[in-house]
């Protein structure tokens, strides 16, 4: 089954064309990071503006590359929430009209399930069971990921997403937007010891997680270095910063894999680039015997190849919908408005 899939719910433009929820034929990504550097976060109406005059020519993009025509779409999956709504109701639109017009089934899929199946096209033996870690820029939570489209959350964020903290901080030490993997980068020409910095316990669930105090800390401390005239040792923070961010994710990753018996880990989200994460994660699984699953940092980030591969299962589910779609700026990984 040949599927188009479209992703415009944030910042990157992307359409893609994936087989089976398993092959990618082409992941066209149209990225609009340097439109917002200028402004130092994504401007939700400049985003919108920029998916309408992009979405229809990386349409016939992906299509061109990939050797096919219209007429061998057999459906269209689309990310319908959560996002900037105004971002997200261009794809969903769309992709109702590509459907409409084509006379194929529309496949509407939740953007972070499409996160957690960027896992499906990086390894093309993994099946549910497994827990995932999902980290990006909106979202971070535990996922027992039991079947392609039975969820249940395990813990996650009761404040900010990991993601908007290294954003943040990046941004108070002069970094561009998206400043993420700029930290990252600083971070591994750090000693992560200068600088003491929180690791927060949130609420009774102990999977749960709070960064909003670990990301005030340490930009008060910044804050009150430059007040003093005091030079910050950059990378020495940004290596202090990533500890404690991975300190939070990964004992929990852990624990929830533990608590559900799976043997099987993933990682999903932009912040699944973050190269402390990832080796915490390598060292946390062989020590515990369990199999770990991350996908390349190509396939971390929003694209739509994701979207693809999930929209595939989800289709097996039965769950299409017709002309009235409407898009949701947000609504839970299970469905359910929030
Ligand atoms: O999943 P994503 O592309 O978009 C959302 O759905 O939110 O995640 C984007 C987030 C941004 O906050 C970006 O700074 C972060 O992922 N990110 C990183 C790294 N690469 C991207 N954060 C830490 N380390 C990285 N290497
Ligand atoms: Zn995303």
């Amino acid at each position: 089954m040949m599927i188009l899939a479209v992703e415009s719910s944030c910042d990157e433009t992307a359409v893609a064309l994936v087989e089976d929820g398993r092959r990618v034929l082409t992941d066209c990504i149209a990225s609009q990071v340097d439109l917002h550097r200028i402004y130092g976060g994504v401007v939700p109406e400049i985003a919108s503006r920029k998916h309408v005059e992009t979405i229809d020519s990386l349409a016939s993009q992906a299509l061109e590359q990939a050797g096919l025509t219209r007429r061998d779409i057999d459906a269209i999956a689309v990310t319908y929430a959560p996002g900037l709504i105004g971002a997200v109701l261009v794809g969903v639109n769309f992709a109702k009209a590509a459907a409409l017009a084509l006379g194929v089934p529309l496949i509407p899929v939740h953007h972070i399930r499409g996160h957690i199946a960027a896992n499906y096209l990086a390894y093309p033996a993994l099946e549910p069971p497994f827990v995932c870690l999902v980290v990006s820029g909106g979202h971070t939570m535990l996922v027992d990921v039991a079947g392609y489209t039975q969820m249940r959350i395990l813990g996650g964020t009761l404040d900010d997403a990991a993601g908007e903290c290294f954003d943040k901080v990046a941004r108070v030490l002069d970094m561009p937007y998206p400043g993420g993997a700029a930290l990252d980068r600083r971070a591994k020409l750090g000693h992560e010891g200068r600088y003491a910095l929180p690791r927060a316990r949130a609420g009774e669930n102990p999977l749960d997680m709070s960064f909003s105090g670990l990301k005030t800390a340490a930009i008060n401390l910044i804050h009150n270095a430059r007040q003093k005239g005091e030079e910050i040792v950059v990378e020495d923070l940004c290596a202090g910063f990533s500890a404690a961010v991975s300190d939070t994710l990964v004992p929990r990753a852990m624990a929830a894999l533990a608590g559900t018996g799976y043997r099987k880990l993933a990682v999903a989200g932009g912040v699944a680039a973050n190269s402390r994460i990832r080796a915490d994660l390598t060292a946390a699984a062989r020590s515990a015997g369990a199999e770990l699953y991350m996908p390349p940092l190509s396939l971390c980030g929003d694209n739509g190849a994701m979207i693809g591969a999930q929209g595939y299962y989800e289709f097996l589910a039965g769950n299409v919908a017709d002309m009235t779609l409407n898009a949701y700026a947000t609504k839970s990984i299970l469905g359910e408005a929030l």
